[in-house]
């Protein structure tokens, strides 16, 4: 389980704006998304929150009409090439990505000229035009699986993140594998410095690293090192994350077992509010309290309600495009899924 349901809000809305958004969703007969490095309020007014891979699946599945993307542009787009004919929206059509803007259609494709035959493996954290030239997506949660899933014998270009492709790598011990040397700006800026400054502060703690993390490599190095016992080690993506929150809480009584358990956190900093929903008894950190997505956070509590009265930005893929990247993105939501995997 990798999504959050509707549920009780941030206090820093006032119940006229909650009341409002859920009321102008109803009439517009909107589901409202949210990943989880958007503001925590956004995050509670949503219907679901949850990882890139996820969100995914309910925009594939959902019956509304509408789909109110609170995230960055290519999930927006993403949800409009799995569900087409619905109208697809995002509160701010400028909320980018560093990674998905670090590979072109260009250089994908002599990229490809260079390797023919190779099977093109894209992260969803790329463009529409990118996702047409590519044969399989993956997100962080399937990249291993979706990677696993190409014939060993043959070629594979991974792209655009070069930690993410490194940890597939890693994990698969698969030496047939070119990876893009892209990253995203707020990953790569947690460090291994940091990372291991942070874990001798706080000795018992256990480490969440998301796989785009520039530290994912340094945490790896701590595990094998014996300067942190393999276990406490987990390279996770955001839904991930969740699920090892939950799964912890679950299974003790909050009231005493985890009580001053530390989990040192590398990703994104709005990944805290969820965590710290889900295991509430654990004192979450983040590595690098700066690590905050600008793109993520353009989604502001007005932006949303603009969104909803106004219907914008209403977010538009060429059906041309749509049309050669769907099978791509189509593969990305089977691999991985209970029963559904390749
Ligand atoms: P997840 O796939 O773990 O949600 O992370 C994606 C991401 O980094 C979006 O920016
Ligand atoms: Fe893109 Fe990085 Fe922001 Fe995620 S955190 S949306 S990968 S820039």
């Amino acid at each position: 389980m990798t999504v959050t349901d509707v549920g009780t809000r941030a206090g820093r809305v006032d119940d006229a704006w909650f009341a409002e958004v859920r009321e102008l969703a109803r009439k517009r007969d909107a589901v409202l998304l949210a990943h989880n490095y958007q503001l925590p309020e956004i995050q509670d007014v949503a219907d679901h929150t949850g990882d890139s891979l996820a969100l995914s699946r309910i925009a594939a599945e959902s019956s509304a009409s509408t789909i109110v993307f609170c995230g960055v542009h290519f999930m927006a787009e993403t949800a409009k090439i799995l569900a087409p004919d619905k109208t697809v929206l995002i509160p701010d059509a400028r909320a980018g990505c560093s990674l998905a803007d670090s590979i072109t259609v260009d250089e994908l494709r002599a990229w490809k000229a260079e390797y023919p035959g190779a099977v093109v493996v894209s992260y969803v954290n790329t463009t529409a035009a990118v996702k047409a030239e590519t044969d399989i997506c993956c997100t962080s949660s399937n990249a291993v699986e979706v990677v696993a899933s190409v014939p060993a014998e043959q070629e594979v270009l991974f792209l655009p993140d070069q930690f993410l492709g490194a940890h597939v790598r890693r994990t698969l011990g698969r030496t047939n594998m070119h990876v893009w040397a892209g990253e995203c700006h707020v990953h790569a800026g947690i460090n291994g410095a940091e990372l291991a400054a942070q874990s001798a502060a706080h000795p018992d703690a256990e480490l969440f690293v998301h796989p785009e993390c520039g530290c994912a490599t340094s945490a790896l190095y701590l595990a094998g090192s014996g300067a942190v016992p393999a276990d406490r080690v987990k390279i996770l993506s955001t839904g991930g994350m969740l699920d090892a929150a939950r799964a912890s809480h679950a299974v003790t009584d909050p009231a005493t077992a985890h009580q001053g358990k530390t989990v040192l956190v590398a990703t994104e900093v709005g990944m805290l509010h969820q965590l710290r929903r889900a295991a509430p008894e654990i004192d979450f950190r983040a590595v690098n309290e700066r690590a905050s997505c600008r793109y993520m956070k353009m989604i502001t509590a007005e932006a949303l309600l603009r969104s909803l009265r106004d219907g914008t930005d209403e977010v538009h893929v060429d059906p041309e495009l749509a049309a050669r990247g769907r099978a791509a993105v189509q593969r990305m939501i089977a691999i991985g899924r209970p029963g559904g995997g390749e």
